[in-house]
């Protein structure tokens, strides 16, 4: 198979990640954000009245029941060391490789990174301080995710880091970030959409713009090629695009590739406007 990929770059591709990264040679990405099925879609079934506004949590919330987040622990084991295998081989020694879960897939990713030996640099715990409340009262409120950072340059940790940015940026939205303080591992980041990232429909399990730029800001630079394996509604590839990184993504489902090909689109129509205005002032 010849593997090339000038071809797809700046491309969301309609077709599964597996196959879409085996076209890809060795070592040329650099970095990877995968935001998998998490293998949660399961038990019963969503009872609440979504139109009841709950203040301050985010609103039209729903539980995630989707056929391509339902697989058996085989399979799910499968999957997961398959698509891991392709994106190590794809990996630039100087890349990062992001993996968002719960602890239904985390202890998964976890023993797979060991396995196919990409070194975790660090968990981050993300922190969603609106998180919807646990109606049955029967557990704590699920208010967190965790992400999983790696890489595979061996001893010789060549990934990037921009420690600068970390430390000293400006992260408002963090009421845990101090700031021209370090960036610690907890990230309290809410998980409420802005109104152009809902513009064009919803996804089930999007990612808000502000964690996704903040890991594309601290752990790649301008130019760089950044890879999404499970592109959704394209919130990966419009964080990169936004910040002058490359981007490329591989979704499944029709009509979530649709509304990332709008997306993108429009985030490149307001890169267009912004270089005009900054010509014309
Ligand atoms: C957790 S969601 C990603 C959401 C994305 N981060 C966003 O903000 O829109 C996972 C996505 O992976 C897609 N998917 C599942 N299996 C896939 C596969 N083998 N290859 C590519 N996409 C897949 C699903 O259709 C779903 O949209």
């Amino acid at each position: 198979m010849c593997k090339q990929i000038n071809n797809i770059i700046n491309t969301i591709q309609n077709t599964d990640c597996i196959l879409g990264m085996k076209k890809i040679p060795d070592m040329s990405i650099d970095l990877i954000i995968a935001d998998p099925p998490y293998n949660l879609s399961k038990g019963g079934h969503w009872k609440w009245d979504n139109s009841i506004s709950l203040k301050g949590m985010g609103g039209n919330w729903n539980k995630v029941m989707e056929n391509w987040d339902n697989m058996s622990f085989e399979d799910y084991w499968n999957f997961t060391e398959q698509w891991l295998s392709e994106a190590k081989r794809i990996l630039k020694p100087t890349g990062s490789i992001w993996v968002c879960g719960t602890y239904h897939n985390m202890g998964i990713i976890n023993i797979l990174f060991q396995k196919l030996g990409i070194e975790i640099i660090n968990e981050i715990i993300w922190y969603k301080r609106n998180a919807f409340p646990n109606l049955a009262g029967r557990r704590f409120t699920a208010s967190h995710e965790t992400l999983l950072w790696g890489h595979v340059g061996e001893k010789k940790r060549e990934y990037y880091f921009d420690y600068v940015y970390t430390k000293n940026g400006f992260f408002a939205e963090d009421l845990m970030k101090k700031q021209d303080k370090q960036m610690r591992t907890v990230w309290d980041i809410p998980n409420n959409k802005d109104k152009e990232e809902l513009l064009y429909g919803k996804h089930p399990t999007m990612k808000p713009q502000k964690l996704l730029r903040r890991i594309i800001s601290a752990t790649s630079k301008l130019g760089d090629i950044c890879l999404t394996p499970f592109s959704g509604s394209g919130s990966e590839c419009v964080a990169a695009k936004r910040l002058n990184r490359n981007y490329i993504g591989f979704e499944t489902n029709t009509d979530y590739y649709n509304l990332s090909l709008k997306r993108i689109t429009a985030m490149g129509e307001m890169q267009k406007n912004r270089l005009e205005l900054a010509h014309a002032a």
